[in-house]
């Protein structure tokens, strides 16, 4: 595998994607491992390296709002609205398919997810191209997304050829999905784009039906989107998520245990570890830093900011995951709206230990 850095090699990996060979690329939310969407074989490479069902779609990326017209039918007036207004960016239109779609592409279902990044490179290679390039979020089927070009190499290594390196994804989380296949706009997945400029670009009233924050699972019953499987965007390391009271208990338990197999954590929060661990009143900020309890293995302070939260999310679980602690422990971020889109990927990636 060689980390292209180079603009000027784009070509070379259109050629690639032109052979039937897969290449991943960065988007402004996410990396993508990309296949000519066209082609059914690359597309089955696609889906056995990713190691996904090959019934869960993956989304095309286009160069420009133009060439959406070769993929779907009946686009409400609505979604070109939004399509106008949003892209190149990270929102994805569930359209109806144009009869050419592969069902590679859509699951088999008559939808398919179209995108216009706004990535530099991933514009770069998309004109290079010329055509569609299906490409899911290029990590292993289920687990954590990739935000750099060093983590797709983590995770796929030899099974693809060309990573275009573009450093660190600017949002860090995938991007809004918005299905625009009915009379009014549906979120079936929260994004960096809210719910309400959604709504208020396509000019159309909110279905009472549905309100932010409504479980995503009930949305989209019938649909293969990310938040119909149990785990998603999971480290390997079984994750907790609890709230800032429910952290403090568990450390203070934990750490007060003198079993000799003791369990270890690692700690994604939005407080500082004065406030989540048991201190007597004489500890500084500085020394409690300094001489974290043995089962803490690592201790990230997450910013404050939802927006430098996001980008940092994935990198932040990736760090964590490596360390071999028992579980990663991460505090639950808050309910408003701001929050939403990472709320959900906590929720998903989190373990659920009663189902
Ligand atoms: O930001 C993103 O959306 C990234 C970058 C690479 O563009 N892509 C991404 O792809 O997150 P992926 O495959 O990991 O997640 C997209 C989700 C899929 O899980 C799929 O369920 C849903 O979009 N999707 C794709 N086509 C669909 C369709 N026709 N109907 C319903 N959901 C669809
Ligand atoms: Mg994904």
């Amino acid at each position: 595998m060689s980390l292209i850095l180079d603009r000027s090699t784009i070509t070379l990996a259109a050629d690639h994607l032109r052979k039937g060979e897969l290449v991943a690329f960065p988007t402004e939310t996410v990396y993508g491992l990309g296949a000519d969407a066209n082609n059914d074989k690359a597309l089955q490479k696609l889906y056995v390296s990713k190691g996904r069902p090959t019934n869960h779609p993956v989304i095309v990326h286009l160069a420009s709002l133009e060439q959406m017209n070769d993929w779907c039918i009946e686009l409400p007036d609505y979604a070109r609205i939004l399509a106008r207004q949003f892209w190149p960016g990270p929102m994805t239109l569930i359209v109806k398919k144009a009869k050419h779609v592969s069902s590679m592409v859509t699951g088999g279902q008559d939808t398919v997810g179209l995108r216009v990044p706004a990535h530099p490179l991933a514009l770069a290679l998309l004109n290079a191209f010329g055509g569609g390039i299906a490409a899911p979020s290029a990590n292993k089927y289920g687990r954590v997304s990739s935000t750099c070009a060093e983590h797709v190499a983590a995770e796929f290594g030899d099974e693809i050829s060309i990573v275009i390196d573009g450093g660190s994804c600017p949002i860090g989380i995938e991007s809004t999905i918005v299905d625009v296949t009915g009379p009014r706009p549906r979120i079936l997945r929260p994004g960096i784009i809210p719910e309400q400029d959604i709504i208020e670009y396509s000019g159309l009233a909110q279905n009472t039906n549905i309100s932010v924050g409504s479980s995503l699972a009930d949305r989209v019953k019938n649909i293969r989107v990310p938040g119909s499987d149990k785990s998603h965007y999971a480290p390997s390391t079984p994750m907790l998520l609890l709230d800032k009271s429910a952290m403090r208990t568990f450390l203070a338990n934990h750490n007060a245990s003198t079993k000799s197999d003791q369990l270890t954590y690692a700690v994604l929060a939005l407080s500082g570890c004065d406030q989540l661990l048991s201190t007597d009143q004489s500890s500084t900020l500085d020394s409690i830093k300094d001489n974290l309890p043995k089962v803490i293995r690592k201790y990230i302070q997450a910013n404050i900011d939802p927006k430098i939260y996001a980008r940092e999310l994935y990198a932040n679980l990736r760090k964590l995951d490596r360390l071999d602690a028992n579980y990663i422990l991460v505090e639950k971020t808050p309910e408003s709206s701001d929050w939403l889109a990472i709320s959900d990927r906590l929720r998903r990636a989190a373990t659920h230990l009663h189902q």
